[in-house]
């Protein structure tokens, strides 16, 4: 049994167990730094506004500022019965400094209380977040830059294509990241706004100013509409939605390293600190560190379509279901500011054995479409000249060589156009190199796409 500050209108106490059920303090305490913040600039534009008295208003921000250093060398000791962060503060405030304390809420609810710390919290998370992305972007390019010539297969259904210079596999990531950080970037305008005066949903008598505290808490703007202020999620959505993306992007690059890690491709070798052994297979390293965020993917997609389905039914305003709006977004947090700095580090530190990659461009048929473009510069139909290849490539598989192998008189035996020249233009090398147009593999074009985004990265 506890006595509740709004214990007011109720005649029995909460049983604690159904305080634990209802209680959020075991997770919302991460805003504790958020909370008083945003008290300290309520109780400022209360005292501004005259609604509080001068002296009243100091001991307030006396008690709070109190609370932040304790709360900072972790002194707090938070408790289920006063369910969350906002009613513990209040209550270590009023023990802190008396009665006076409890002026604190005046024009004010947990309902605009909470969204402000939600929007102070995450401000702050997607700034540090952008600048992790723009760390990998970084590595990104610096890798991109020492691997301009080096070449790999390109695939379509995983199956061989046409080769590539890694550089420009690599620079197609950086691209990824870039419409992240834009999205990101995108969403911080509407995360910048405070919700705070708007009471629980309709506003306040008291003569608030509600573009002061808002200022106070660095915050670019107020919402319009209170109802809208203390029921929107929109803004959590979102990041949680932008990090979805973020991190099927990671995703789809960590298979490739896990991919290209195993014995069929080893066209990368990840750094020991990213790999694991196995406890019974002594030749085994494992990527672990990739695998694990590949699969935490799936939490953070999890945390999107919890709160979607959470927001789905609620009418207006508040709604006590609005409490499990945060532990996804700290795991989305915590899972993404993790995986992005334990995917720029293997990026960074994996070992790129160009040899292999080499190699396995070698021993293929992604040089057939240079085969049939040669026909079409000299005049063949594209058509014409593809069935021409198609019919070589068989003979190649049958006869068990590659296109390269195949001498001029067999393949003037398939068309006459070809002469001596043709074989320079089937070395991988060639064919990378050779495509030259706008955002292709060419060795130019790449150069020109590093240089390009070299500026960007600086103007950020
Ligand atoms: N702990 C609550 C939450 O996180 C704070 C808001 C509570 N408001 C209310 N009227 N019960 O959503």
């Amino acid at each position: 049994m506890s006595e509740k500050l709004w214990g007011g209108r109720f005649t029995k106490s909460a049983e604690e167990w159904v305080d634990e059920f209802g209680a959020s303090i075991s997770f919302d305490q991460q805003l504790v730094e958020e909370d008083i913040q945003g008290s300290l600039a309520h109780v400022t534009m209360l005292g501004k506004t005259g609604i509080l008295a001068e002296e009243e208003v100091d001991k307030i921000k006396k008690g709070l500022t109190t609370l932040l250093e304790k709360a900072k060398k972790n002194e707090l000791i938070f408790s289920a019965a006063n369910e969350d962060i906002h009613l513990n503060l209040e209550k270590f405030l009023i023990d802190e400094i008396g009665p006076v304390g409890g002026k604190l809420h005046t024009g004010r609810s947990r309902n605009d209380q909470v969204a402000t710390d939600m929007h102070l919290y995450l401000k702050k998370q997607v700034q540090e977040i952008l600048e992790e992305v723009k760390h990998l972007q970084d590595v990104l390019v610096k890798k991109a830059e020492a691997h301009v010539e080096t070449i790999l297969p390109g695939y379509t259904h995983l199956q061989r294509a046409q080769p590539v210079s890694f550089a420009h596999h690599l620079m197609a990531y950086y691209w990824m990241f870039e419409r992240d950080y834009g999205r990101l970037t995108d969403a911080l305008p509407r995360i910048d706004k405070s919700p705070l005066g708007a009471g629980a949903l309709a506003g306040t008598t008291f003569p608030i100013d509600r573009h002061y505290s808002a200022e106070l808490m660095g915050f670019s703007g107020i919402y319009e509409n209170s109802l809208d202020a203390v029921s929107d999620r929109d803004f959590i959505l979102e990041f949680l939605s932008a990090s979805s993306i973020l991190m099927m992007h990671m995703s789809r690059f960590c298979e490739e390293l896990i991919l290209w890690s195993s014995q069929e491709f080893q066209f990368i070798e990840m750094d020991d600190a990213y790999a694991t052994g196995s406890s019974m297979m002594p030749q085994k390293k494992n990527p672990d560190m990739a695998e694990l965020i590949r699969g935490k993917t799936g939490r953070v997609y999890g945390n999107l379509f919890g709160l979607l389905t959470t927001l789905k039914g609620l009418p207006l305003a508040y709604n006590k279901d609005m409490q499990e709006d945060k532990e996804g977004m700290f795991d989305t947090v915590t899972t993404l500011k993790g995986s992005l700095k334990i995917f720029a580090a293997m990026i960074d530190t994996m070992k790129v054995r160009t040899e292999r990659m080499k190699k396995a461009t070698e021993q293929d048929f992604s040089n057939a479409t240079e085969l049939a473009d040669y026909l079409v510069t000299k005049g063949v139909p594209f058509r014409d000249a593809h069935e021409v290849v198609g019919k070589l490539v068989l003979k190649c598989i049958e006869e068990n060589k590659f296109l390269v192998d195949l001498t001029l008189a067999e393949l003037k035996e398939a068309n006459e156009f070809f002469e001596d020249d043709i074989y320079h233009v089937l070395n991988p090398v060639t064919v990378v190199s050779r495509r030259n147009s706008a955002g292709g593999t060419g060795f130019e074009q790449v150069k020109l796409a590093i240089e390009k985004v070299k500026k960007l990265q600086k103007n950020k």
